[in-house]
Formats: structure tokens, sequence, C-alpha cells
């Protein structure tokens, strides 16, 4: 295959270290085709699909199905999270030697599906990914500090979204971030810590890392890009996602964070439910998130184009950064001879709107709707077959493979 590429920018592909495929469990919000081929559209070659599915991929019979969902289907490659709870802690070396790429602990979650671990499991997990080299990736918000507030605000009749916002309180996050980040010290273990969407956490992570801890940190365009201000054209329901878009203050110290690099990572929290689950009256019965996959890079080339940030600082912090967290790069002293061509050819002189239904997912509700973006992924290839081209994706489903992570 011969590719003109002139007149674009040839870029690795971007590696999505924090998506919600939604299978098993969820198909009627995404499969595994949908979500790949939106990945693939949106110039991402490699997907971490999380564990809160039904069953949860919390033992090796859950992760070996899901392996199996994902072969028949992917389009991009992928690696699976093996989720942390308090009664699988002698499963998970199991689950890593059976192709785990990462675990995820929720210390943040009202999902019966994904209960939050007290902190002695979180230590003894941390010790045990620790042995195993294995980073594990971190929803930081104080869950009994949520679930208290939570039932005082329901029983107070509170429906509307400064409950929301009062229930996951910032320092909800920026407590389990510093516990995160102690334990993480205690135990030598390698953290990430998932969506980053407050300026209240930053100086915790900046002591972390100054100390040494093995920590990094991702946030999300939405925390980027969007406030509570933007609640009132979208619905506020609409705008809910955990953790929630802050009041405007924080994009700012959390673009600063991007740039200077005590936030390593761009991921989407990918989290795509149906139009119908996201727009109910009362906000504690609408699904939190949204999708991200496909949007993440023309939203950020967009931020490109108007001299935000760098395209070597956006490779940076969507290819390169995901890469070395998660030993998907090369080993220190090995060229990258044969490593897999994943490639995204970018047109920085296209321009195009944002849509709902212009996206692969199927739960395409996006807050972005309308965003006028300049600077798009024109030719997404893996493993050097082209996988999307011009906005739509080509190609046979099952072209995906699970990655294989170094541990070292
Ligand atoms: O907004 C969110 N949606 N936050 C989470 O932690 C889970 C996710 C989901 O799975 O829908
Ligand atoms: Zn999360
Ligand atoms: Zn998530």
């Amino acid at each position: 295959e011969t590719i003109d590429a002139s007149g674009l920018h040839v870029l690795p592909g971007a590696i999505d270290v924090h998506v919600h495929v939604r299978e098993p469990g969820f198909s009627h919000k995404e499969t595994w085709t949908s979500a790949t081929q939106a990945a693939a559209v949106g110039g991402v070659t490699t997907v971490f699909d999380m564990p809160n599915t039904n069953p949860p991929t919390a033992s090796v019979a859950a992760l070996a199905q899901k392996h199996a969902i994902a072969a028949r289907q992917a389009i991009v490659d992928y690696g699976l999270y093996g989720l942390i709870g308090e009664h699988n802690l002698d499963q998970l070396g199991d689950m890593a030697a059976a192709g785990a790429a990462s675990f995820k602990l929720y210390m943040g979650s009202e999902n019966p599906l994904v209960p939050c671990p007290p902190d002695g499991a979180i230590v003894e997990a941390f010790e045990i990914l620790a042995r195993l080299s294995i980073r594990c990736t971190v929803h930081a918000e104080n869950t009994p500090l949520l679930t208290w507030r939570g039932e005082r605000l329901r029983a107070a009749g509170r429906t509307d979204a400064a409950a929301h916002l009062e229930q996951h309180i910032d320092l909800a996050a920026v407590e389990a971030v510093s516990r995160t980040a102690v334990f993480a010290a205690w135990t030598g273990a390698k953290v990430h810590i998932a969506h980053e969407s407050t300026r209240h956490s930053l100086p915790h992570i900046r002591f972390a890392k100054a100390r040494g801890v093995d920590l990094t940190v991702e946030t999300c365009p939405h925390y980027l890009l969007l406030s509570t201000e933007d609640g009132a054209r979208l619905g506020d329901t609409f705008m809910r996602v955990k953790p929630p878009v802050r009041e405007p203050g924080h994009a700012g110290p959390l673009w600063e964070a991007l740039l200077d690099g005590t936030i390593d990572i761009l991921s989407t929290d990918h989290a795509p439910h149906l139009r119908s689950e996201k727009t109910r009256e009362v906000i504690w019965d609408c699904a939190p998130g949204f999708p991200g996959v496909e949007t993440s890079m023309p939203l950020m080339l967009t931020e490109v184009s108007r001299g935000r940030l760098t395209l070597g600082r956006y490779v940076g912090m969507a290819c390169e950064a995901p890469a070395r967290a998660f030993g998907l790069w090369p080993r220190k002293g090995t060229l990258a001879i044969g490593a897999d061509a994943d490639i995204v050819l970018v047109d920085m002189a296209r321009s195009g709107r944002i849509t709902a239904d212009g996206l692969h997912s199927i739960g395409n509700a996006t807050p972005f709707e309308g965003f006028a973006v300049q600077g798009m992924p024109v030719r997404t290839l893996v493993r050097g077959r082209t996988v999307a081209l011009d906005g739509r994706p080509v190609g046979s489903p099952g072209w995906g493979r699970p990655v294989s992570v170094s541990r070292s």
C-alpha cells in the first residue's frame, strides 16, 4: 500500500488508557465493534478497557470471556484491565499471567458490580502489584464520604446538579489522591491516577512525585474544555460524569499541570450511555459519563491550532507517556525497529464540527455537540493496515489484538 501523506503530519497512534467498552453486559450502550471503530476514526490505535462490565473483569474466567469477545470484534489493539476487589486478591497474579494488561482500583464507586475495597485490601493489592511490577490505575474518590453525603442529599430531596457536585466534593478526590500516593510510597507500587478533575489535587501530586513515588496522572478533555457553566447549555443531568466537571477556575491549572508534566497522560474516560439514560429528570437517575475516543484528538488538535500546546507535547501526552507508563515502550537497550506501525495521519488544515450523529459509538450523546474543530485525523493504521480513512472505519473486525506489555 502506497500512501500519499503530503501536507499531513505523521504521528504515532494515540493510546487511550481509560475506555469503557461495555461488553460483556451493556451491549446496548457500546460493543467492541462500535468502540474500536470510534477509536480508529479518532486516531486511537490502542484502548485499555475498564473492568466495570457484567460480569466485572475480576477473575481469570471473566478475563478469558472478555478476551474472546474482543478478539472477534476489535479493529484496534487493546489491553484489558483486571478489577481489584476485596475478595480476589489471591487471583491477581493468575489474572496478570492470563493477560491482564493492568489493574483498576475503584476507591470511588456506587456501582454494586465494582464495590470499593477497604484500605487494608488496597494496601495488600498494591503490595502484590508492586511485586508483579504492574501499574495500578485508581479511581481516586473517598467512597464512604461520597456515599454518606449522597444519602443525606437524597434524603433532603436534592435532585439538582449542585447536589451531585456536593456529593462529589473535590476534597473527596484530593483525599483519595493523597491516600493513594501514601499507600504507593509505603508499598513501592506504581500507581496511575485516573481522570484528574480538580486543581486542589495538584500540590499533592507534585509533592508525591518529588518524593519519588512512581505516580502517573491522567486528565481528560472534558476537565480541560468544560466547566459547570456548560450545564446550562447542555442540561445538568446530561453533563453528569464522575468525578464531575468542576466550577470555572479548575481547567486553567489543569492545563498548566499538563504542560509542565505534573499531569502525564491525556485519556478520555470514554463512557458511552444512551441519550435516554442521560436525560432523566433527577440527577441521581442519570448515567454518568459520555463517549470520548472519537472526539479527543480533534478537540486537542484544535487547541494545537489555537497555540495552546504544541503538536509535540500532544504526542507526548497522548502517545508516548501512556506507552511508557503501561509497558508498551521498547525495552531499554532495544531499538524500536520491528515495533508496530500504529500510525495516524493528521490534517491540520481540515476543519469540521462534532455531532453525536457523526460518532460511531452507540451511546453517542456528547457534551461537545456542535464544537467546531480545526485539525483532524484522516487515516489510522494499526500494525501497518489502514483501519480508518476520512472519518470512516475500514477493515475487518478481529484485526485488533491484545497488547503485550513489558514489566520491568
Ligand atoms: O462517569 C463515569 N462513568 N465515571 C466512572 O467512574 C464510571 C463511568 C462509567 O462506567 O459509566
Ligand atoms: Zn473512574
Ligand atoms: Zn472511567
